[in-house]
């Protein structure tokens, strides 16, 4: 009866995995985040060949630089044959129907650590658009299924919009991260990449976590520039916003269960204050109800592993 009612339901099909690239061959755990490691682009494909396989449809990269490949113009995003493309390479020909998303923004390879160009310590909006442009490029001709911009320069889906389209990449999808909070929640995730701001913080180019008006104004701004679908971020402590731009707009959204919700879990269950595999489950369940189509998190394999064993069981 109970399944007859139920107005919600999770499954591996709803999911993204986040995944870490590095340039080394043995896999560096990252401490805050238990289970998640940075990986060669070998195992890369091996972790999503598994996730592909319990019916996790899409992986979402994020590439760890060496210090000599960071730079104030963070040139190197743009980079051909650097290892963000070659991860999207092998992950295309190994698994030609995986959806490979790739993230843009300078932060990873930026020595100042800020997703745009700092110009006089301040981030340079509109200097940033081209080369988030020609990031963006550099990704889909690798073979990026979706590029999301999660950098917060306005006007970025426009031109990463047009970009695309004048290099042939028309069917190359644009995933906004278009509210994204200033949240100290993305902690162990600065941690993984080494790309924690190096002055100031982000508070000018994300969102103050005070506000839900706003995330409706960059919802409507973002669509009307071209974005294929919308993600709110962090998930958990802003079901408020997923809910409220659920219903503002009819584009995709997609939720972002972050690494410090992650970690916050990982935690508490190693204390053995919390059951880990009940409460990933609702938490993800918790941003379906909200209203969001899709979830980034980073135990989306344990999650597909557990619906998984509760289909078979
Ligand atoms: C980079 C980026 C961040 C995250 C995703 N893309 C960090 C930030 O904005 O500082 C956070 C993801 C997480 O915490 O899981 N622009």
């Amino acid at each position: 009866m109970r399944a007859l009612v139920r107005e919600t339901a999770i499954s591996a099909t709803d999911l993204v995995l986040p995944l870490f690239v590095h340039h080394q061959q043995a896999d560096a755990a990252i401490v805050a985040m238990p289970g998640c490691s940075r990986q060669s682009i070998e195992r890369t494909v091996a972790t999503a060949r598994e996730a592909f396989e319990l019916g996790i449809p899409a992986v979402a990269l994020f590439p760890a630089l060496t210090a000599a490949e960071k730079s104030s113009t963070a040139i190197e995003s743009t980079n051909p044959d650097g290892l963000l493309p070659r991860c999207i390479q092998a992950l295309k020909r190994a698994l030609p129907e995986l959806v490979v998303i790739t993230d843009v923004a300078l932060d990873p390879y930026s020595t100042d650590g800020h997703d745009g160009l700092v110009e006089s310590g301040q981030i340079a909006n509109d200097p940033t658009l081209p080369i988030l442009a020609a990031m963006a490029v550099t990704q889909a001709r690798a073979g990026a299924d979706v590029v999301a911009p999660s950098n917060m320069m306005d006007g970025r889906v426009r031109v990463i919009r047009e970009a695309l389209d004048a290099a042939g990449f028309t069917k190359v999808g644009i995933l906004s991260y278009c509210v994204k909070y200033a949240s100290a929640f993305y902690g162990p995730f600065r941690d993984a990449l080494d790309s924690a701001p190096r002055f100031g913080d982000k508070q000018t180019y994300q969102m103050d976590p005070a506000n839900v008006r706003e995330a409706l104004r960059e919802a409507a701004l973002d669509e009307a520039e071209g974005a294929d679908a919308l993600m709110i971020k962090p998930g958990l402590p802003y079901l408020d916003v997923i809910r409220a731009v659920r219903e503002a707009t009819t584009l995709p959204i997609a939720a972002y269960h972050v690494s410090g919700e992650f970690a916050m879990l990982k935690a508490a269950a190693e204390k053995g204050w919390l059951d880990y595999d009940r409460c990933l489950l609702e938490s993800l369940l918790a941003c379906k109800r909200a209203g969001a189509d899709f979830i980034f998190t980073y135990g989306a394999l344990d999650a597909a592993k557990l619906l998984k064993a509760h289909r078979d069981g």
